[in-house]
């Protein structure tokens, strides 16, 4: 089946008890055995419910895996992931990755023995280099947020084969309707499903998916250990979401592609970070690995003034942190989703103060488009 089919019908299948089109909210946290030691596959929602289940099969098809799992954030799902590594175990991180991988890694799970190389994947080389006899995972996002810098990932799958590490995308940026790394080489799929998957900003939830049943295994483990899986009305509110992935991408890319030639032109932008655009460094990668661009955008207004200007004057572009809804979302990263990484490394990696994120949403172009334009001519 092709791709929309799939969303709107794997894991959606009509409730067989009242042939509902879509299944109820099982809002339950227990289940009643029929006697002891039988039930109808489920006994407490902390280990597992219906709508959980029905999600995870539909992340699972989308992405290409053979199981996935749901979690209350994509940071839970994340740090699930790293929970895979043992003390000793090595893993390289994208440098620019979304600040709170930096924060989960560097000051909390380094506690346990794990080391972390920050390193520019979007450079092969720069990943070969790091590699230690001791590094089991490589983890990258592509692309980054908010740098939007593009690792190619069937080359890091190259290295990560021959040294028997394991590798981990995060593809919130630009969901499995535009990307898909398990088919490019990678181990394991993690999302932020609060951003495209979702794509109504009305819940958090995370993805892992995997391909390998002995990480599936452990991660399941976790997940029902831990109580981080996600509860049946965000699984809900994320199915639901999930059922117009494919028409929102569209639409997203095409407003994405309208508004990056727009501020690319605009004598107020210094610089302009869009793969869709050919002056981005890495935009051929981008044309070979990715089905679309996306509609994440980020911009350079030079200081940290002229971005306070820009944001204090939007008027249908939001001031929010998140992204990925239908709704145009703005924010400052240096401040605001980045502001838990270290000023040195925000300079090294490239998130300057006058650096402007847009998350272009599905609204018409031409607003959008007016919106920022009236609010850059006030720098
Ligand atoms: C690329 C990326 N990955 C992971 C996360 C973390 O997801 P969550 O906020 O759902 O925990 C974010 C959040 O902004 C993100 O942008």
């Amino acid at each position: 089946m092709g791709f929309a089919t799939d969303a709107i019908h794997v894991g959606q299948e009509p409730d067989p008890a009242t042939g509902a089109i879509v299944a109820p909210i099982y809002q339950t946290s227990t289940y009643v055995q029929e006697e002891l030691g039988k039930n109808k596959g489920y006994d407490y929602a902390r280990t597992a419910h219906p709508n959980r289940r029905a999600l995870e099969r539909t992340v699972a098809k989308l992405e290409g895996g053979s199981a996935a799992f749901v979690f209350t954030s994509g940071m839970a799902a994340i740090d699930s992931v790293f929970r895979l590594l043992r003390p000793g175990d090595h893993a390289i991180i994208s440098e620019a990755v979304y600040g709170g991988v930096i924060r989960l890694t560097t000051q909390f799970l380094v506690q346990w023995g794990l080391e972390f190389s920050f390193v520019d994947t979007s450079s092969p080389e720069s990943v070969e280099r790091a590699i230690k006899p001791t590094t089991k995972m490589i983890y990258i996002e592509t692309p980054t947020n908010p740098t939007m810098r593009v690792t190619d990932i069937a080359a890091i799958a190259r290295i990560a084969s021959a040294r028997n590490a394991t590798l981990v995308v995060d593809n919130t940026f630009l969901s499995p309707y535009f990307q898909s790394p398990i088919a490019l080489g990678a181990h394991i799929v993690v999302h932020s499903m609060t951003k495209y998957l979702n794509g109504h900003s009305d819940a958090v939830g995370g993805s892992v998916i995997l391909t390998r049943p002995a990480d599936a295994e452990k991660i399941y483990f976790l997940q029902r250990s831990t109580g981080a899986g996600l509860a049946p009305m965000d699984c809900f509110l994320v199915s639901r979401g999930i059922k117009t992935l494919a028409v929102r991408m569209k639409q997203h890319d095409a407003n994405g592609r309208a508004v990056a030639r727009f501020l690319e032109d605009h004598p107020r932008v210094k610089s302009v970070l869009y793969p869709g655009l050919p002056s981005h460094p890495q935009h051929d990668v981008a044309v070979r690995q990715q089905r679309g661009f996306g509609a994440m955008i980020s911009f350079d207004v030079v200081t940290m003034e002229n971005a306070r200007t820009v944001l204090n004057h939007l008027k249908i572009c939001s001031l929010a942190e998140s992204l990925g809804g239908v709704e145009t979302l703005i924010s400052h990263p240096a401040t605001m989703t980045h502001a838990s990484v270290p000023a040195e490394v925000r300079q090294r990696i490239g998130i300057t103060d006058g650096l402007i994120r847009i998350s272009v949403g599905i609204e018409d172009v031409e607003d959008l488009i007016n919106d920022l334009d009236q609010a850059l001519r006030k720098i």
